[in-house]
């Protein structure tokens, strides 16, 4: 397939459009739908489609006048000029990257070239066309155009690194402290972002978020991966103790933050997006088993939390993530919506409801994924030994 195809041809052009990167994937999907549902102006989506990216999950847009779908590469510099020239978006919404931690383990490089060199190379096309509405300026328009511009940059809780049960949680100065190959590639792209606002002025803003679920995971990440096992009564693989504790966000509160920054946040600021619900991985699980015991009374695998299968240990794998969110919510008015229970719910009863959405991810490579991932991993268990594995002194119990 050309990387180039544009699948659409919309005439976007005008100070109200969004370039929006990895529109097709978890949260992307999730923008686009929230966004045009709230009349915020026509969307042009560059994606890839790699193994996470779905034009199914857009497929309730495909057809609107507002929605422009655009398969190509964030690394191909040409292509991510032609598009701003054409569509002379208000802002960028970068959301492509690859995003799974266990892959960037067993291969690292597509994370740096799609995190580093992608945002490099819109970085580099979003200064190049930020500079030429200031060459345009003497007609009011184009003054207007440059004034409201802005990049905003999906960004991760990860680049912190990892917190003690103790510590305060992620601040906006926390010092970056990366551990994984995934989130070493953000924080590089992270800093490249800064440095294009330091350096060349480009009005870009960091938003960094704690982990997301919702409808349209993919089904690799830990929550959807336990409803997809449950329902077919497979194994639902615990690493190590299952005490890391990771702070969950509703993915449609994401996107009612990342909206809010856009419109409100500052330029050259950072902004930390959480949800204050901090749980251990085995509460996570347990709950997920709870609701599906409920909801699937019929169901031969009952109780699901039976299931739970104690695995070897992620290498390197973050302790406990926490977002303190205090800026966003005090700056620019923001609160999540959704408690934990309730989005869970909703997540549940989506994945439910759309098992055929499930089914269409799951088939061919996702099993190979699946057998290179979990096939390794020996029965593991509460005090499996990785919590003497050397750390950076850095990173964990410094904040
Ligand atoms: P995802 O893996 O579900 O989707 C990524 C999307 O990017 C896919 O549609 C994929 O096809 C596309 N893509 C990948 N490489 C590309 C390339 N080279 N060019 C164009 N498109 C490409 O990811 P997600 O979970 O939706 O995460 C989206 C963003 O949010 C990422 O930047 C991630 O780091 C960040 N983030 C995710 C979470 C989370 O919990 N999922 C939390 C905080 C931040
Ligand atoms: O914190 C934000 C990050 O959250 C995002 O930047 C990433 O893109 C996103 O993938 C997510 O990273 P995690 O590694 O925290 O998410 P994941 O769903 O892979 O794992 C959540 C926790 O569950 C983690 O402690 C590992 C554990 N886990 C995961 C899987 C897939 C298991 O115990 N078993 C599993 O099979």
């Amino acid at each position: 397939m050309r990387s180039d195809q544009t699948t659409k041809k919309v005439a976007s052009n005008g100070a109200d459009s969004i370039l929006v990167t990895g529109g097709a994937g978890f949260i992307g999907s999730n923008f686009v739908l929230d966004w045009l549902a709230a009349d915020g102006g026509p969307v042009v989506n560059l994606d890839k489609l790699t193994y996470a990216g779905n034009p199914e999950n857009l497929a309730s847009v495909a057809a609107n006048s507002k929605y422009t779908f655009v398969h190509g590469d964030i690394c191909d510099a040409e292509l991510v000029a032609r598009l701003l020239r054409e569509h002379r978006p208000r802002a960028v919404v970068h959301f492509a990257a690859e995003s799974h931690v266990d892959r960037s383990i067993l291969g690292p490089e597509t994370f740096l070239r799609t995190n580093i060199d992608g945002t490099f190379t819109l970085l580099r096309a979003a200064r190049g066309y930020y500079d030429s509405l200031a060459e345009e300026e003497e007609e009011e328009e184009e003054e207007e155009e440059r004034k409201r511009f802005r990049f905003l940059h999906v960004s991760t809780d990860e680049v912190y690194g990892t917190l003690t049960p103790e510590a305060p949680a992620f601040h906006e100065e926390t010092p970056y402290a990366p551990n994984s190959p995934y989130a070493a590639s953000k924080a590089s792209s992270d800093h490249l972002v800064r440095a294009w606002v330091h350096t060349y002025g480009l009005p870009a803003i960091i938003t960094n978020c704690s982990n997301n679920y919702g409808p349209y995971q993919f089904p690799e990440k830990l929550i959807p991966l336990m409803i997809a096992n449950a329902l077919q009564g497979k194994a639902l693989p615990v690493y190590g103790d299952g005490q890391q504790v990771r702070d969950w966000l509703y993915v449609v509160d994401h996107c009612r933050a990342l909206r809010t920054v856009l419109e409100r946040g500052r330029v050259g600021e950072t902004y930390n997006v959480g949800g204050g619900n901090q749980r251990s991985n085995l509460e996570v699980v347990t709950t997920v088993c709870a609701l599906l015991d409920e909801l699937v009374p019929e169901s031969k695998f009952r109780p699901h939390l039976q299931l739970v299968k104690y695995v070897t240990d992620r290498p390197g794998h973050d302790r406990r993530y926490a977002i303190d969110a205090r800026k966003l919510e005090r700056e620019l008015g923001w609160r999540a919506q959704e408690s934990f229970e309730t989005g869970l719910r909703k997540t549940v009863e989506w994945y439910l409801a759309n098992a055929a959405w499930v089914e269409g991810v799951t088939s061919g490579a996702y099993q190979q994924w699946v057998r290179q991932n979990y096939g390794g991993r020996e029965a593991g268990g509460p005090g499996d030994g990785v919590e003497e594995r050397p750390t950076i002194a850095a990173g964990e119990g410094s904040r």
